[in-house]
């Protein structure tokens, strides 16, 4: 997978981004930079092309998830960070995943669906896939997200999904809700910010 790494300050957060559909691994860069400016950097490029846009898994139209593929790129993906993690000598419970949309998809399943402990996550606009097969703990996990009223592709009921799933398994769940559709607003970026503040540095 192709990736961007930067060595931020030894006391910056450590960002660990994945872009929403058509994006790359830069998209997200700019709103680390703002999240912390000190930020150690590590931001994937989705593998899945769908008429020439990167996403991180496969589906058949809008919201029609192909989960054979969600699986496969999940494992991948884990696989993809565990290893660059080590090369870079972080420990995968520093980093804070920070996914918009599609990247948001992907990583909260691999964060419900998988043994990994990474605890930390700022999802922007994400939704559930209608996957929920495990029950082991996951209670240490903080997540912060947002969610939209008018957003055209994640309804209400899709977002619901998702925070209910979490919430059973006792994740930390700060919510902001915007009416910006599925856009990502300052004012969501600013609130993440402050989440992001309040949370410990490893
Ligand atoms: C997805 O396919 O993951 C969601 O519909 C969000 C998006 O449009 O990428």
């Amino acid at each position: 997978m192709q990736y961007i790494f930067e060595k931020g300050n030894l006391h910056g957060k450590k960002l660990l981004l994945l872009h929403g559909t058509g994006g790359d691994e830069t998209s997200l860069l700019e709103i680390a930079r703002y999240l912390d400016e000190e930020a150690t950097i590590l931001s994937f490029r989705g593998t899945v092309q769908e008429s020439g846009m990167n996403r991180f898994f496969k589906r058949n139209g809008l919201n029609q998830f192909d989960l054979e593929s969600l699986e496969a790129e999940s494992d991948r993906l884990v696989q993809m960070i565990t290893s660059v993690s080590e090369e870079k000598g972080i420990a995968l419970e520093e980093w804070v995943i920070v996914g918009y949309s599609n990247g948001a998809n992907i990583a909260a399943h691999i964060l419900l669906e998988r043994h990994f402990t990474i605890k930390q996550a700022i999802l922007f606009h994400p939704m559930s896939l209608g996957v929920d097969t495990q029950e082991f703990p996951i209670s240490t996990k903080n997540i912060w997200l947002s969610v939209s009223e008018n957003d055209p592709i994640v309804s209400k009921e899709a977002s619901d999904q998702l925070i209910q799933q979490l919430k059973n398994r006792q994740v930390a769940v700060t919510i902001t809700a915007t009416d910006s559709g599925h856009q990502i607003t300052m004012d969501e970026i600013k609130q993440a910010k402050k989440w992001l503040n309040e949370r410990q540095t490893l």
